[in-house]
């Protein structure tokens, strides 16, 4: 499975990151983040209250626009040692400047200067989607859609929200996807993976997003995963992630085989690489084994994930070509 091409859509830089990479960072920068990483040097986390946090702490070395330059760069040649040849990042403001736009910008422009280069090297394709970050709020969460409506175009195509799903409502976030929208970029949020089926319902309604992240606590409500066929949202499922994080105990429990089954646009990502010891073979290859899924289901997955990739249609033509002559 390693070789075969792959289209990606649902994975956050920050949360790409190798722990070595990190650790390498803390050291040059004298920051102590030695509390994040168990006893083989990968990261530590019990629930996923304790894997955001570690997540944002795994972000304090990276504090430069030069070292986004240098994660981009390990990030997709990962990708594409695994076959990704087109993936969406997760870009979060946040993390890139402080949600100040000026350096919001350089780092921008870092992350874009690095995909080039691997674009040029090895042909993988990238696309940013801005990010807040629901636990931060709904102030934050403004100002990181200001930063992407100022930065909206070929290359940041969408906005999106992650996070603590529990924290506010989807109806709280209106507004940053009201103002993502009118500067012409696409949305996706993410919703059903810590909450249930309402927060689905709620994110289509109040959100208006054409994609869900995750989503797939929908199978708790048949109706619902009609409504989401009928509608063609495309969901963005990491089963890895889901398992790691506990969602659900093992791969033949989680619900991806049935939605797709259901015909739900499922697509498969894999959120957090490192986080969940997962990279794009392992994910095909353990829902292979979980589902008996042959080369024609995958096929049809990475289908569905360029036709519901937010890059333009030039960019689209030529992935389904690219997935067309594998
Ligand atoms: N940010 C990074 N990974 C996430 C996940 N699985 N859920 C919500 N927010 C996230
Ligand atoms: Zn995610």
């Amino acid at each position: 499975m390693r070789d075969s091409p792959k289209v990606e859509l649902h994975l956050h830089l920050e949360g790409a990151v190798p722990p070595s990479f990190v650790r390498g960072l803390a050291r040059q920068k004298s920051i102590d983040i030695s509390g994040i990483f168990d006893e083989g040097g990968n990261y530590r986390y019990r629930d996923f209250a304790e894997f955001l946090k570690v997540y944002e702490a795994a972000t304090a070395p990276l504090t430069s626009p030069e070292d986004y330059h240098s994660l981009t760069r390990a990030v997709l040649a990962e990708s594409a040692a695994h076959g990704v040849i087109y993936s969406e990042t997760f870009l979060s403001p946040d993390f890139c400047g402080a949600r100040d736009l000026g350096a919001w910008r350089e780092y921008l422009h870092a992350i874009r200067e690095a995909a080039e280069a691997a674009e040029a090297q090895d042909g993988i394709i990238l696309r940013g989607i801005v990010t807040c970050i629901r636990h931060f709020g709904p102030d934050a969460a403004r100002e990181v859609a200001l930063c992407a409506a100022e930065t909206a175009g070929d290359w940041v195509v969408g906005f999106g929200i992650a996070g603590d799903e529990t924290a506010g409502k989807p109806r709280d976030f209106a507004w940053s996807f009201d103002m993502a929208r009118e500067a012409g970029l696409r949305l996706t949020a993410h919703a059903g993976e810590w909450a249930g089926p309402q927060g689905i319902r709620d994110t289509l309604r109040d959100l208006r997003v054409e994609r869900i992240g995750h989503g797939v606590r929908a199978i708790e409500d048949l109706a619902l995963v009609d409504e989401l066929a009928e509608a063609g949202i495309v969901l963005e499922v990491c089963p890895g992630s889901n398992v790691a994080l506990g969602v659900y105990p093992g791969w033949r429990a989680h619900p991806i085989g049935q939605l797709y089954d259901r015909g739900v646009k499922v697509t498969v990502s894999t959120d957090d690489p490192p986080f969940f010891h997962t990279t794009m073979t392992h994910e095909y290859d353990r829902l292979s084994e979980a589902f008996d899924w042959d080369d024609g289901v995958f096929a049809t997955l990475n289908r569905t994930a360029a036709e519901a990739a937010f890059c333009a249609p030039e960019t689209r033509a030529q992935i389904l070509k690219r997935l067309e002559t594998a």
